[in-house]
């Protein structure tokens, strides 16, 4: 009995190429759609490495319509799901039209083919950006979507438009996965972020002023309301959100309607909780100074995570401290990125 093909967009990216893993552990055939416009498709090669499985990729915008239907008549699948897009909220900012391009109408392309191929089951990259930053924490899937910035309105926006698909026709199965703060990378330091020129993201950055290649951490702010004054956010695995694919796909495959939900741990770290946590796991001190507040930063939000336990079973697993040993070891074994060999020690996985 052949795997199950799972058509993955964005597959060879951040989050993309650690669903591959997840998903061919779980028995499924990723098949990868992805322009490369921020990634690498050595990434697939990596998880090769990890599972033996080397996903195809196919080279294709998800604004393609017809490089979309030939992607469904080439690779018979039975589900899809969507993680192309853009996602930094600066660049949002500043390229609005950008993001609803490939973030919305990108995402009516993918559907509008799936529909065309008769496949019905979705899986979608959504955002905690999309509740904005006005409640309290724990927030839950009920909180209002307000989000502050084009990128968490195309994400909104998204969701929206799935749930009246949804609505008008009752054979879509789809999920929708808020994810608060993905971080970390694969055990084997094989796979990670590999963010393009300095990253805006806090893990990254301590990782790279832990293998000195970047001089000092500048703290975003000290005198927000929160324990020791620095940012609070809800950082969960990458190797968590990805295993939460797969829960959400067997949910959407077997119940039709729209379910949203959370993917975080449910509980908040400070900056300067995640620099501790980064210095035991790496034996590096983390130079750091405080500096003003970065503009559009909530204080602090996590998730009401048991949205996702009780509808898909799922929960995080890994703790902060098991992120930070995992990106850590991405980093200090891939200085370069993929342009870096396979590190030896993952030779026998
Ligand atoms: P990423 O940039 O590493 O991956 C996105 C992938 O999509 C890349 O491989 C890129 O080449 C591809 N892509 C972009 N535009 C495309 C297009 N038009 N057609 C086909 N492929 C295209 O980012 P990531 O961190 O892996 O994020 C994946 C998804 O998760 C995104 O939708 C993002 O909005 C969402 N998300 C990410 C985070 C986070 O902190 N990383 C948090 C919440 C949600
Ligand atoms: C985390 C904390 C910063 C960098 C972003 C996107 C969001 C989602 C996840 C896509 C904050 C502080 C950071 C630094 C710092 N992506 N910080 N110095 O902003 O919570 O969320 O990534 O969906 O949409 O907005 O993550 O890692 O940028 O910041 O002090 O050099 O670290 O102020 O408190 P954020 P982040």
């Amino acid at each position: 009995m052949p795997a199950p093909g799972i058509l993955v967009t964005g597959g060879a990216g951040f989050i993309g190429s650690h669903t591959c893993v997840a998903l061919i552990a779980a028995g499924y055939r990723p098949v990868v759609l992805d322009t490369l416009v921020n990634s690498d498709a050595r990434s697939l090669k990596r998880v090769a490495c990890i599972t033996g499985i080397e996903p195809v990729l196919v080279r294709a915008d998800v604004r393609d319509a017809a490089a979309l239907d030939r992607a469904f008549a080439a690779h018979p699948v039975r589900a899809v799901v969507h993680l192309a897009g853009l996602k930094a909220v600066g660049e949002s900012v500043a390229d609005p039209l950008g993001y609803y391009d490939v973030n919305l109408a990108g995402t009516l392309s993918l559907v509008q083919a799936m529909g065309r191929a008769g496949v019905r089951t979705l899986v979608f990259s959504s955002s905690a950006t999309v509740y904005g930053d006005s409640h309290p924490s724990p927030i839950p899937e009920s909180a209002a979507c307000n989000a502050v910035n084009p990128y968490g309105r195309t994400k909104a926006m998204v969701e929206s438009v799935l749930a009246d698909l949804s609505r008008s026709d009752g054979r879509w199965g789809i999920a929708c996965l808020r994810y608060f703060n993905p971080v970390g990378a694969h055990e084997s330091g094989l796979l990670g972020e590999l963010p393009h020129g300095p990253p805006n993201n806090l893990m990254p950055y301590v990782a790279q002023v832990a293998a000195g290649e970047r001089d000092c951490l500048v703290v975003h702010g000290a005198d927000y309301d929160t324990a020791d004054g620095t940012g609070v956010r809800d950082y969960v695995h990458v190797m968590d959100v990805a295993e939460g694919h797969v829960a959400a796909l067997r949910h959407a495959a077997r119940r039709p309607g729209v379910l949203m939900t959370n993917l975080g741990t449910g509980h908040g770290a400070s900056v300067l909780e995640v620099v501790s946590a980064f210095e035991r796991a790496s034996g590096r001190r983390i130079a750091l100074r405080i500096g003003p507040r970065r503009p559009g930063d909530a204080p602090a939000y996590w998730a009401d995570a048991r949205g996702a336990f009780l509808a898909l079973g799922w929960r995080a697993r890994r703790d902060l401290d098991q992120m930070c040993a995992d990106s850590w070891r991405w980093q200090a074994a891939n200085p370069h990125g993929f342009d870096d060999p396979a590190p030896a020690f993952a030779a026998n996985l």
